[in-house]
């Protein structure tokens, strides 16, 4: 896909539904006694994952491109399935589901795509394998394809050396299953849409500070969801509305919940003009609409409690930095590193390919602001996250900027491509 200089974005959208809550909404659902029925459900590859793998355990999953209706098939009710589970380009997936898995009376064995087999799952398997869990890596990589023998749990208290969500809700969902209590300290506090999604579903869970505890579960309840609109696809118009001149662009329904504003925090640190309006808080996970406008910007410090809040949006804000004044300095997010590409080292190489002063570090990025990009040919590295970015650089540099692999976006925002069209108008 091939994108040119721009002189105006304008316009309203309406986001699809957020990755994390989607995920999630299958396997509480999956779990539950009772119809769970998903509203604004993102109908992206990755959630199609999730939904195909509970499918595969016997569970009775609807989709009718709208309304997801799961037929719950209680907390003992998965049925052992009859093939390897695919997870695709998932993480969440993987990761969540071992947590389920490995208190399951079955064995199971989990494959993915190229990216997913190269994703570091030690940082699951320590904490399940101390709750007793039998998990091992085929290859003995400490990567998938992964090999679950279901057992018996016992609860434990896990200090995560990583603020990751993924752990963390892997081992609250094993702790559903655990002998007494499971608890995990983060270092930071990451998304907490499992723990929101528990309560929902009449699970108790305890939070202080960065520790949230829960019990071993009786049952869990059919819920209505509702998906608030995902911050991180907003991520891409946010900062779209921001650099390209004569720009507004309002954003509906996103959720803002206060583990995942991050980028919010930053784009008001660096000076711009971006609002809320209409703010909800009825339907469990708190959503706004947010308008930008064109803006100068100045650089900034990212760094420490807001990473986990703004990880997978850090590709897209390294753009936003490119046409700040001054300095922009990202730092305590070497977790770049291990996500669906090295995005520390793909966002450097591309943007430097472009024309911009880019420098990586050990756990982050240097970027001086204030220089022309100009097009040039970028490799997605097949990550959503980066075809995006590139596209929205893309539409503020100077000559072609083409993008391989554009069609990844599929992911997490198969209508990407169209939103963003419906914006140059
Ligand atoms: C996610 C957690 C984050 C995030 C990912 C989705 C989740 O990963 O990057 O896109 O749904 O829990 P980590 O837990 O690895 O930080």
């Amino acid at each position: 896909m091939i994108f040119k200089k721009v002189n105006k974005l304008n316009g309203e959208l309406n986001i699809p539904g957020d990755k994390s809550v989607s995920h999630r909404s299958i396997m509480l659902g999956s779990l539950a006694e009772g119809i769970t029925e998903v509203h604004g459900f993102l109908n992206g590859a990755d959630c199609i994952s999730s939904m195909n793998c509970f499918r595969q355990m016997g569970v009775d999953i609807r989709y009718d491109g709208n309304i997801v209706t799961i037929y719950g098939n209680g907390l003992t009710g998965l049925k052992a399935p009859a093939a390897t589970l695919d997870v695709g380009n998932s993480g969440t997936t993987t990761r969540l589901m071992s947590g389920i898995l490995a208190a399951q009376p079955f064995e199971s064995r989990i494959i993915g795509d190229a990216s997913i087999c190269k994703r570091p799952m030690k940082r699951i398997m320590t904490p399940l394998r101390m709750m007793g869990a039998d998990i091992t890596s085929e290859l003995g990589n400490d990567c998938a394809p992964l090999i679950i023998k279901g057992t018996t749990l016992k609860g434990i208290h896990y200090d995560s050396p990583v603020a990751s969500a993924q752990v963390k809700s892997c081992i609250l969902l094993a702790g559903l299953y655990a002998d007494g209590e499971t608890s995990v300290t983060e270092p930071y506090v990451s998304r907490n849409h499992t723990e929101l999604m528990f309560e929902s579903f009449g699970v108790p869970v305890s939070v202080s500070g960065t520790t949230v505890t829960i019990n071993a579960a009786q049952k869990l309840i059919g819920q209505k969801i509702m998906v608030p609109g995902d911050i991180s696809s907003a991520a891409y118009f946010i900062v779209a509305g921001l650099i390209t001149p004569n720009s507004c662009i309002t954003i509906k329904n996103v959720g803002i919940n206060p583990t995942r504003d991050g980028i919010i925090e930053v784009v008001k640190k660096m000076g711009g003009n971006i609002s809320y309006s209409n703010v909800s808080n009825d339907v469990g996970e708190p959503t706004a609409d947010i308008t930008v406008r064109t803006s100068s910007l100045k650089g900034c410090t990212i760094e420490g409690e807001v990473i986990p809040k703004l990880i997978d949006e850090i590709p897209v804000i390294a753009v936003l930095a490119c046409f700040a004044e001054g300095t922009t300095v990202i730092k305590d997010a070497a977790e770049l590193k291990v996500k669906e590409s090295n995005r520390i080292d793909v966002m450097v190489n591309n943007l430097s390919a472009m024309g911009a002063d880019i420098t990586a570090t050990e756990d982050g990025m240097i970027i001086n602001g204030g220089r022309e990009l100009h097009g040039t040919v970028i490799d997605s590295m097949m990550d959503h996250r980066i075809a995006m970015s590139f596209a929205i650089a893309g539409l503020n540099a100077d000559g072609e900027t083409k993008i391989e692999g554009s069609e990844v976006v599929n992911i997490s925002y198969p209508t990407f491509y169209d939103d963003l069209k419906a914006m140059m108008n």
